[in-house]
């Protein structure tokens, strides 16, 4: 087992990862002198699978524990379901010493953290991410929320987990699509902080995609370690944690301008770094040997790299970019690439400059 600490002063906490670490988790809550009683939230994918084994975890070490279960999919990271999920805990007669568990992907993890901050203002939490990408990304750095029809991720706050449990045994069940989705953020790190680890992934891709254990569980620790160290630096994103936005203000504006029913996450990143690497190429003089590595890269995990835009897509691609925050003077910013392993924020990039680079991506 690996163990990661993300050291926030009072809030620190560990990440652990590691296989059959599931049938730990009550050990681990006891330790942390957890509560009595528990809700477990999770979704109807992750809850009939591996629902039953959380509870018996918690239920050996003594904690009284309930489930509860929302529709698997986006549209659950809602205010209706934070108001079913507060119906519930006040229900089970969850008290101020009690905590949530989120057991699934991104979001179930930014739905239950949401209630675990608000509810009897603020319980404790404990992440227990089923997916790759929640493993690496979304269960580490205490963003937790939900979305509004204007958008997502609207709605939230800052919010710790107590710790954080990454089983890389539940990985197997995980659809390879959602897999491959995951790959995409870890590569992002090597692309923004560890030419080692995008090395290793260079190399290694064959036996990561076949999920070694010994490669999965070094590239997933190694992810969480960087997320950790960024956000230690930076928890409230003022400033470093700005770079964790490799590649997603192309990526952001892909999945709102499908509607985010194209592209999962992970794919519109993919398109949105390889589309950044060559800009950095343009303004920043990244070799163009780094910019074929990072296509080529993930292509071999089998993300996009490719998009053709309509006209009238292009133009929607622009505005939702200007809509995202990122932007200054009229330009939209962006994280790019000095090498690979190295990267600079609050870049100002020329709309003739993205049109050229959108049109490349085309060929
Ligand atoms: N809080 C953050 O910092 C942060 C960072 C990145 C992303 N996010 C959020 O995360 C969400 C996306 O998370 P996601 O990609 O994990 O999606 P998800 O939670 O929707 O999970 C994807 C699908 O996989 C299923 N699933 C989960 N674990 C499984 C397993 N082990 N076996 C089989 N099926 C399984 C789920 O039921 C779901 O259908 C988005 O809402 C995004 O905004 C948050
Ligand atoms: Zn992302």
């Amino acid at each position: 087992m690996r163990k990661i600490r993300v050291p926030l002063d009072s809030r620190s906490y560990d990440i652990l990862v590691g296989g059959k670490l599931f049938s730990q988790l009550g050990q681990r809550c006891r330790q942390l002198r957890l509560g009595s009683r528990c809700v477990v939230v999770t979704d109807s994918v992750v809850g009939p699978r591996y629902g039953k084994r959380a509870l018996r975890a918690l239920k050996g070490a003594g904690f009284d524990a309930a489930l509860h279960s929302v529709p698997a999919g986006e549209s659950s990271k809602s205010l209706k379901q934070v108001q079913a999920g507060y119906d519930h805990l006040a229900k089970l007669r969850l008290e101020r010493g009690s905590f949530v568990v989120a057991l699934g992907g991104g979001v179930v993890g930014d739905l239950a953290g949401f209630l675990a901050m608000s509810y009897l203002r603020g319980i404790d939490f404990v992440q227990v991410p089923t997916t790759l990408l929640a493993q690496v990304d979304s269960s580490v750095g205490g963003k937790v929320g939900v979305n509004l029809k204007a958008g997502k991720n609207l709605v939230g706050a800052f919010y710790q987990p107590r710790l954080v449990l990454c089983d890389l045994d539940v990985l197997k069940s995980l659809p390879p699509r959602e897999f491959r989705a995951g790959m995409a953020e870890v590569i992002k790190y090597g692309i923004i902080y560890d030419a080692r680890l995008f090395s290793l992934i260079e190399r290694e891709h064959p036996k990561i995609m076949q999920q070694d254990r010994r490669l999965l569980a070094r590239i997933i620790a190694r992810s969480c370690q960087i997320k950790a160290d960024v956000v230690a630096q930076d928890e409230k994103e003022r400033g470093l944690r700005a770079i964790l936005n490799f590649g997603h203000t192309i990526g952001h504006a892909l999945e709102s301008i499908t509607r985010y029913g194209e592209y999962l996450h992970g794919e519109a990143i993919s398109i949105g770094q390889v589309a950044a690497a060559m800009l950095s190429a343009r303004q920043l003089g990244l070799d163009p040997v780094a910019v074929e590595r990072i296509r080529g890269l993930f292509g071999s995990i089998g993300l996009p790299v490719t998009v053709s835009l309509s006209g009238q897509q292009e133009r929607k691609l622009f505005e939702a970019m200007r809509l995202d925050k990122k932007v200054s003077g009229g330009k939209v910013q962006f994280v790019l690439a000095k090498q690979i392993g190295q990267v600079r924020t609050g870049q100002s990039v020329d709309d003739q400059m993205i049109r050229s680079v959108l049109a490349a991506l085309g060929e």
